[in-house]
């Protein structure tokens, strides 16, 4: 029988876990215990990994200042996601861990000697998502007074790209030779120099960190323009998207496998994992209350609109919440979550767009039900896709330890039985784990 399996992997941030409500754990995760504890429930139901979000800045497009985001805790506080992906990669033994970092703040060399080390600390296991950055805040932050337009920053991460490369690769796989006898401990001759001097970075190298298991970490991306997808298909291990349904995700995934066979590689090397907000419930009536009483808060209209504003630097304060967009809206930031997001055409107001599509944001197709529906929902939409993988997040990212319960031990279980899912891992490193199926 064919192997009809896909992927798990989580989406989450180092944020407030989900505060406000009365089964969240108060928001102050600071010391990592409650995502640490999370991971371990991630490992327990045979996840690939989980992948943690990043931004550089504190919001304040949405009504022109800051006091929003931190009244609400959207997109800040934030703390850095590649010591939390550490303690989580330490305190697993399987599970992928995978920290977003931008092609527009770390130099090369830190971000391949960084990424290196992480892969050596959790032997094998680590994941760079691959991100370019989407806010003139954020390049406030770096020396720069605005970032420079997607395209020059598309082909400065091609570079970039090229560069960590040849770092990674700057020390043969065999040149620690740990030799006591002979008082050998590297061999100079095969560690080298990479002497790179482009159109953006200048480079001697070679690394300092030995050769870690992967050699380079996995690489994720989310390029949803065109020139965004080619990079995306010419990099990534793997590829995270929010489609517009089944047809959108079917879409989506042949336009990637075409792309990276135009360039010779193998399609099947590219896992595309779908963004989804599964809404379950004991009954499908509890699961439907459930989700609208979510996404019909007072707060989640803003939640979702603080943080679309964020990536787009588009203030939708300015927008009246009952009445459709009044023009079609454009963004030098994530330009493919705001085509998404404003359903140009379909004559919808504000607010609808906001609780649209179980999730704003960050849903590919509406999945609200008993466990066992939803499994067999999720069964049905990736055998018309071909695969590869969901990506399992909340509308806004934040969690509850009820949450992460009723997907590990409640929808898991029955994807499981049905066949769908991993039951248990076979390979140490995450790339070998990510190319089983
Ligand atoms: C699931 C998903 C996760 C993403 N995570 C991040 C992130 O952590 N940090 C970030 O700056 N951008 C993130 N992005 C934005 C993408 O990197 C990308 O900029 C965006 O999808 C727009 O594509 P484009 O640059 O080709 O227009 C994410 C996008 C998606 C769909």
């Amino acid at each position: 029988m064919a192997d009809k399996r896909f992927h798990l992997a989580w989406f989450m941030n180092f944020t407030p876990d989900e505060w406000r409500e009365p089964f969240g754990q108060g928001g102050n995760p600071w010391d990592g215990q409650f995502y640490i504890e999370m991971a371990q429930a991630m490992e327990r139901a045979c996840f690939d990994l989980i992948m943690i979000e990043d931004k550089l800045m504190v919001p304040e497009t949405y009504g022109g200042s800051r006091d929003l985001s931190l009244k609400h805790a959207m997109m800040v506080p934030k703390a850095d996601p590649a010591p939390l992906a550490v303690a989580m990669g330490m305190a697993t033994r399987h599970l992928g861990v995978v920290a977003t970092m931008s092609t527009m703040a770390y130099p090369p060399f830190m971000l391949a000697r960084l990424s290196s080390t992480i892969d050596s600390l959790t032997k094998g296991r680590f994941g760079w998502n691959v991100v370019t950055s989407a806010e003139d805040l954020m390049a406030k932050n770096f020396g720069m007074d605005q970032l420079p337009p997607r395209e020059d920053r598309y082909a400065m991460a091609d570079e970039y790209m090229e560069v960590v490369g040849k770092l990674f690769d700057s020390w043969e796989p065999d040149a620690v030779v740990l030799d006591r006898k002979n008082g050998i401990y590297a061999d100079g001759s095969k560690v080298h120099t990479v002497d790179h001097d482009g159109q953006f970075y200048k480079v001697r190298g070679p690394l300092n960190t030995v050769p870690s298991p992967q050699r380079r970490p996995v690489y994720l991306q989310a390029g949803a323009s065109p020139r965004g997808r080619d990079f995306a298909a010419q990099h990534a291990d793997a590829i995270v998207s929010v489609a517009n349904g089944v047809e959108g995700m079917k879409a989506f995934r042949a336009d990637i496998r075409a792309r990276a066979e135009k360039i010779g590689r193998n399609p099947d090397d590219i896992k595309v994992f779908f963004c989804i907000t599964p809404s379950l419930g004991e009954t499908e009536a509890e699961a439907r209350a459930r989700y609208e009483n979510v996404t019909m808060s007072d707060n989640f209209a803003t939640d979702v609109l603080i943080s679309i504003s964020a990536i787009t630097e588009i203030d939708f304060a300015q927008y009246d919440l009952d009445k459709p967009l009044p023009e079609k809206l454009v963004t030098n930031g994530e330009s493919g979550t705001l085509d998404k997001f404003q359903q140009w055409g379909s004559g919808k107001t504000l607010r609808q767009l906001a609780a649209d599509g179980g999730g704003g944001l960050v849903s590919s197709m509406e999945l609200i039900g008993t466990p066992a529906q939803v499994a067999e929902k999720m069964g049905e939409a990736m055998a018309e896709v071909g695969g590869d993988g969901f990506l399992i997040t909340t509308p806004v990212l934040r969690v509850s330890r009820r949450y992460i319960t009723e997907i590990c031990d409640g929808l898991v279980p029955e994807l499981q039985q049905r066949g769908l899912v991993r039951t248990e891992y076979k390979h140490q490193l995450l790339r070998d784990n990510l190319r089983e199926f």
